[in-house]
């Protein structure tokens, strides 16, 4: 297994660009299977997770080919499956994204059930209540989903909990459905707005999504496109967190700031200088320690989970006592212990971290089970005396493309210990 050996100490400075955000990638790919005309997708990161997908929609007969701008062309006219084995749902959990447009569109789909995650139990209970609304049969039997359906009908549905790869399934699998669906409480990510907007460019009819109402305009049947994925709003903040935890100073480009909002104002808070321009975001920390910040994570537009890692880290090593609550997921602290391992002085009471920042980490060797909080381990290792070595790093390969080569650019001393 491969790992990541950092020595820590070297302040950021540089440019680099942002790849498409995984978590609108993931969905889009899966939406491919609503139409059997080719759809091409561009901007498309590189990443495990990616691969893991491919790999299912090739099981499932869809013919994939990557053009010489790394444009990923699928058709999925020969479809002849309609399963997601457990051995590719345990990898990845977002392999669920098959089950709404199986549905949607072939009447059928056998979809493993995800198990228990390293950050919470993570239940699946919302998209199987929607899609059970909208006429399919489901049962669960031998740790599979499996789903049968007519012709799906609209529905007006209320979401208990905000759900964005629920709200994603249902919304794919209400464009081919008969009638106007409506999902309330419906989650307001980006994403769930990017893959509206490729949907619609397939000819689907949404209205409202990014909002907490999405109207689905039932339609007979959807039709290729092109699409460029929007770029990863998570990636460009672990950046900039890196960049504030060293002192440094880091222009990010080919990003969307305005996705950002609460994730730089914490920034700022934590004493950096932001500057946005178009697609670029320049963090400047002038050589600074930053000052520890209080967050409370919620869905979009609140302080996104997948940062609260990547915070922990940066208050360890700030000016002062910092508390984080987490309130998306329940366990979400798999980076605590690693950190506390490398001198950080943290205390992990309930869903909140407290935090009383020390002047240095020194470096060790750790390991974590999610993808975020190995990042946090990562950036930890960037201010850290010594050398650290991050172990199990194909959790941060399902995430970050190319993390050591992004790093060594912005003039970080790390690389990939080949395992
Ligand atoms: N939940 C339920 N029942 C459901 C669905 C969700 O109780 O049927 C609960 C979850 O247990 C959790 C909360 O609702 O406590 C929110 O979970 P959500 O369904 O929104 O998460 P997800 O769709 O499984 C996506 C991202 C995650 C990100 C979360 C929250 C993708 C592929 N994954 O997961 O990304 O943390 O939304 O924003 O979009 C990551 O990229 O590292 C990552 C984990």
């Amino acid at each position: 297994m491969d790992k990541l050996l950092i020595r820590g100490g070297n302040g950021l400075n540089g440019e680099i660009s942002i790849s498409g955000a995984k978590n609108a990638a993931l969905p889009i790919l899966s939406a491919t299977l609503l139409t059997d005309q080719a759809v091409t997708i561009g901007n498309i990161p590189h990443l495990h997770d990616i691969t893991t997908t491919i790999e299912l929609l090739g099981l499932m007969g869809s013919q994939i080919t990557v053009d010489e701008r790394m444009r990923i062309e699928i058709d999925n006219k020969a479809i002849n499956t309609f399963s997601a084995p457990y051995e590719l749902v345990k990898t990845m959990r977002a392999s669920i994204l098959v089950l709404g447009p199986l549905l949607a569109r072939y009447g059928k789909a056998d979809v493993s059930l995800p198990g228990g995650c390293a950050i919470g139990s993570r239940p699946v209970n919302a998209h199987l209540q929607g899609l059970a609304a909208m006429g399919a049969d489901i049962v669960v039997e031998g740790g599979y989903i499996r789903a049968t359906a007519k012709r799906l009908q609209a529905v007006h549905l209320t979401l208990d909990i905000i759900t964005v790869t629920g709200t994603e399934n249902l919304m794919m699998a209400a464009t081919l459905a008969d009638g106007l669906t409506i999902i309330e409480n419906a989650a307001r990510e980006p994403e769930v707005s990017d893959l509206a907007n490729c949907l619609n460019k397939m000819g689907a009819r949404i209205s409202g999504a990014g909002g907490d109402r999405i109207e689905i305009e039932g339609v007979a049947a959807l039709h290729g496109t092109a699409y460029d994925i929007l770029p990863d709003r998570i990636e460009t903040g672990t950046y900039l967190v890196a960049a504030a935890m060293t002192g440094g100073k880091v222009r990010l480009r080919y990003t969307h700031p305005e996705l950002l909002e609460s994730v730089l104002a914490k920034l700022t808070e934590a004493g950096a200088k932001i500057d946005i321009e178009a697609d670029t975001i320049m963090l400047d920390m002038c050589g600074q320690r930053p000052k520890a910040v209080d967050i409370h994570t919620s869905p979009f537009p609140g302080f996104p989970t997948d940062m609260q890692a990547q915070f922990t880290a940066m208050n360890s090593i700030a000016q002062g006592s910092g508390i984080i609550t987490e309130t998306v997921f329940e366990n979400r602290f798999m980076h605590v212990q690693e950190l506390q391992r490398m001198g950080a002085d943290l205390k992990l009471q309930g869903n909140t971290t407290i935090t009383q920042g020390v002047e240095r980490l020194t470096g060790a060797p750790v390991m974590a089970t999610d993808l975020r909080a190995s990042a946090s381990l990562v950036l930890a290792g960037l201010v850290a005396q010594n050398e650290t070595v991050v172990d199990r790093i194909y959790h941060i390969d399902r995430g970050y493309e190319t993390i050591e080569e992004k790093l060594s650019q912005l003039g970080a001393d790390i690389r990939r210990l080949p395992g």
